[in-house]
């Protein structure tokens, strides 16, 4: 059944909108930033990066292409791993005391790059977080006008924020993950070098490539735009549903992954072009789901990671309690889909097909997509559900209310989703094998 078949008066959705910053791509890309910066006009850049990245040459190799090219640039080392309000305002803090800067550059994975465009937001309009954060939790308000140059320059195989909107963060008071959706937070230009990638961690490589997995799934399975009702142009959200450009993207990502997925987790250190397959992957699922949306694997994934008690995965800082974003929204993926699969049973199997073209056909159709999921999650050492990070049965109902708070994610979810749902399948997640 459609549920979202047109209503008697009601106006279907016939516009969808697409885009994505400027891209250079390739091996050696990011020794042109300092180039790259002069086409922008500017003379005072802060580097941002984070403390792991700051222990390799990376960032300062940034900061020499910018001096070749006669550019005063300064790094800031400070950005916390999945970063938090009060880690945002101690950036946003850094970079108004030690301005002005004419542009930003961001070095590392999504937990730098977000925090880049919450710098050139807030040192551009100086105010609260809280004003532009997703409502219910914030007040949404839409930037004022133009930020500042921001090139964004990812370290990992992942979140695609280099060419998204987005900027997630963890509301601590809450104890809740959101975050600010507008166009004007796309960075000006993403340069994406594979070669950054080589020093990844295996499971830093297996987290952030599940997240590109669920980017790719979600978008391609996302409620298609022209089920939404018209809306008027100042309406018009980020997330406008799958539509055919976004699919395309959605699309070759899954066989980008299908071929350098395993291949990037176990040799990561040598093999450069599963490096290179899994940076292109990353970029594309941006370009896909940046502007079709996500929705139920990564509305869960956001209580999963706000309220995690006492896991410390392999590979990431040893210092906090942590559910790395990729895991998190990967832990409750193959219950999603299984409850997703009726909306469009056909994007689920092609979804499945393009992801895993030799995989063994299972009986039950719904369970191919959960099958894939499951067999790769276990070879490249996913934890095996909220189980292994540390929620049970009675955890449940204290998440439910963090997963409904992510209306704009479920606003994509191709089926009308309750709450009754989510729990259910949050339970079933807690082992998926
Ligand atoms: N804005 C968006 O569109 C978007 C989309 C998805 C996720 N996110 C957010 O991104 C964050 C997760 O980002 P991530 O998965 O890219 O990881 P990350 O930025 O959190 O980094 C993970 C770890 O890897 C290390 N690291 C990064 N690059 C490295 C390299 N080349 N060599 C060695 N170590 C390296 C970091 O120091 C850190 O310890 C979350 O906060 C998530 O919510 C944002
Ligand atoms: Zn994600």
């Amino acid at each position: 059944m459609d549920e979202h078949a047109p209503d008697e008066g009601r106006i279907d959705e016939t516009i969808f909108t697409w885009g994505a910053p400027p891209l250079k791509f390739g091996a050696g890309a990011s020794d042109e930033v300092g180039f790259e910066m002069t086409q922008l006009g500017t003379k005072r850049v802060l580097v941002v990066t984070d403390p792991g990245l700051a222990a390799t040459s990376t960032p300062h190799r940034i900061v020499e292409s910018l001096r070749r090219y006669g550019i005063t640039a300064e790094i800031f080392d400070g950005v916390h791993i999945e970063p938090t309000d009060d880690s945002m305002d101690k950036a946003i803090g850094y970079a108004t005391e030690q301005g002005p800067w004419d542009g930003f550059v961001a070095v590392g994975g999504g937990s730098v790059i977000d925090t880049a465009k919450a710098v050139n937001l807030l040192t551009t309009y100086p105010g609260e977080l809280m004003d532009y954060i997703n409502k219910p939790v914030g007040q949404a308000m839409a930037p004022p006008g133009a930020v500042k140059p921001l090139i964004a320059i990812p370290t990992t195989a992942g979140t695609g924020s280099e060419s998204t909107a987005m900027c997630i963060l963890d509301v601590l008071a809450l104890k809740v993950k959101t975050g600010i959706s507008h166009w004007r937070l796309r960075p000006t230009l993403a340069i994406v070098d594979p070669l950054l990638t080589m020093t990844l961690p295996p499971e830093v490589t297996a987290a952030s490539g599940m997240d590109i997995v669920c980017h790719a799934l979600e978008s391609y399975t996302a409620r298609h735009f022209t089920t939404y009702d018209r809306k008027q142009p100042e309406d018009r959200v980020t997330y406008c549903g799958a539509n055919p450009v976004s699919d395309l993207w959605s699309e070759r990502s899954m066989s980008l992954l299908a071929i350098a997925f395993r291949r990037a987790v176990r040799h990561g250190k040598e093999d450069v072009q599963a490096r290179s397959d899994m940076m292109l992957a990353a970029t594309f699922a941006g370009m896909g789901f940046g502007n079709a949306g996500v929705h139920i694997p990564h509305a869960n994934g956001y209580p999963i990671a706000g309220m995690v008690k006492d896991y410390h995965p392999a590979g990431y800082p040893p210092d906090e309690a942590m559910v790395p974003h990729g895991q998190a929204v990967s832990l409750t993926a193959p219950e999603a889909f299984r409850f997703s699969f009726g909306s469009s049973p056909e994007r689920h199997l092609r979804a499945a097909a393009l992801l895993a073209p030799d995989h063994d056909k299972q009986n039950d159709p719904a369970e191919q997509l959960p099958s894939v999921l499951v067999a790769l999650m276990r070879d490249i050492g996913i934890p095996n559900g909220i189980g292994e990070v540390g929620f049970s049965e009675s955890d449940v109902a204290d998440l439910v209310p963090g997963t409904m708070k992510q209306q704009r994610l479920l606003a994509t979810c191709p089926r009308d989703v309750t709450a009754e749902d989510i729990e259910q399948i949050l339970r079933n997640s807690i082992e998926n094998w």
